[in-house]
């Protein structure tokens, strides 16, 4: 099979899923936990579907993502955000493969190794001012749970603040914080975090303080821009208030970039936007390149709270600081900055929204991070899904068609996508 390019337009060779994708996944069904992978008849009953078994992944590139029957589609997700760079860069897999032939694994808060040293002097550099000390993680979840942590040794209390339309994993230690969907948390409500407040996204300085007044609240956590909860940006100057409500109580804010960081909204970090430095922040998904790396950056004061160990870490895990993920995570962020990341995803916002609102979209978001507003938005995913794109659904009641493209996605194919959408809209509207 010929090598992906990674700016190809969509090309069909079956139906979808094809006979290749449905024979693994009848495998699957059978050995992985039914709760993970949503297959025909489940969700046929759920949304009306005749046939909604995935696609299989085979290999990737760039933009582009080919399935085991030969089919190849143009992803509009970057795979939940984490391909900024576009799939399998060139850098990124040199850079792994480089050292996993060397010391694929280290001894996390025992024996540090070459790599994850130069990745924090790395992340340092590249961080908002101050924010020079780091927890690394593996996922998203992980760097929240580190920052709900750090914030209880730091400031001796218990509570967090989050916000309606909320989304920061689904780990035990952090799946209280979100505010997308109650499903997520009922049934583990008897084991979740027990000190968390949510109060509506980008609501007035008075709710804030209210939520804030008994002094039980330690960190406030937030997305400069929710993106599970249906790429809403907040109001101007908002964050400003989150943060200076936050201090006024003596609470930490930590501001969960994991989604928004890295350039994908058209500067390093979302919240450069407004001015504001938050007391932590965590990074992931496009972090690690596709490998799985995330950090909890804080300000020095904050993070020696902690205190120095001791010989063994208050906080660690095995992979903590995973050589092969922090090596692939040096190389993206060299190659944010080599190749202009933000600046690109700036330019393909505009193209993008440019293209959607003269066909009469309604657009929200900010940079390579967009969503538009559709009531049709799980119908469009499977219509755009037929035609070779990859899309999700974003919000509480999936209002929105969520765009987290590459940022090397090319403009043929962001042409290609804006004329998919007509189309499929034609016909899950007719
Ligand atoms: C803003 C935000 N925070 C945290 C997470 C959780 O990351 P992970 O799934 O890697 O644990 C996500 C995942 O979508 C996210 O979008």
């Amino acid at each position: 099979m010929q090598p992906l390019s990674g700016d190809q337009l969509p090309h069909l060779v079956t139906a979808i899923p094809g006979p290749a994708s449905r024979a693994q996944v009848d495998v699957l069904a059978r050995h992985e936990c039914p709760a993970v992978t949503a297959r025909r008849t489940r969700r046929a009953v759920s949304l009306g579907a005749a046939d909604d078994d995935p696609f299989v992944w085979s290999d990737a590139r760039g933009a582009n993502v080919r399935d085991v029957d030969g089919n190849v589609f143009v992803d509009l997700t970057a795979g939940f955000a984490v391909a900024l760079l576009g799939h399998a860069h060139p850098a990124v897999v040199a850079a792994v493969q480089d050292q996993v032939a060397r010391l694929p694994h280290a001894m996390g808060d025992a024996w540090p190794d070459h790599a994850r040293i130069a990745l924090l002097d790395r992340l340092a550099q590249i961080a908002p001012p101050g924010l020079d000390v780091a927890l690394l993680g593996l996922s998203g979840a992980d760097a929240v749970d580190a920052a709900v942590k750090t914030a209880v040794v730091a400031t001796g209390r218990p509570g967090v603040l989050a916000f309606d339309g909320g989304y920061h994993g689904l780990a035990l230690g952090v799946l209280g914080l979100q505010g997308y969907k109650a499903a997520f948390t009922t049934p583990f409500a008897a084991v979740t975090h027990g000190f968390v407040r949510h109060v509506p996204f980008g609501c007035p300085r008075a709710t804030l303080d209210d939520a804030l007044a008994d002094g039980s609240i330690g960190l406030v956590v937030v997305e400069p821009v929710q993106g599970r909860g249906g790429v809403r940006v907040p109001p101007d100057g908002w964050l400003a208030e989150v943060s200076e409500a936050a201090h006024a109580a003596g609470a930490l804010v930590a501001h969960d970039e994991i989604q928004t960081g890295l350039g994908r909204t058209g500067t390093w970090w979302a919240a450069e936007a407004d001015g504001v430095v938050p007391d932590l922040l965590c990074t992931g998904k496009a972090l690690g390149g596709g490998m799985p790396l995330s950090a909890c950056l804080g300000t020095r004061t904050v993070m020696e709270a902690w205190g120095a160990s001791t010989g063994e870490a208050l906080h660690t895990q095995t992979f903590l600081g995973h050589p092969v993920g922090c090596a692939a995570a040096s190389a993206v962020l060299d190659t944010i900055a080599s190749e202009r990341i933000p600046e690109r995803c700036a330019a393909l916002g505009r193209t993008l929204t440019d293209r959607l609102t003269a066909r009469g979209h309604a657009v929200q978001g900010r940079g390579a991070m967009l969503g538009v507003v559709t009531p049709h938005s799980l119908a469009l995913c499977r219509a755009l899904q037929r035609r070779g794109y990859i899309v999700l659904p974003a919000g509480q009641r999936a209002e929105v068609l969520c765009l987290t493209p590459p940022a090397t996605l090319s403009d043929a194919q962001a042409q290609g996508f804006v004329d998919a959408l007509d189309d499929a809209l034609a016909e899950v509207t007719a």
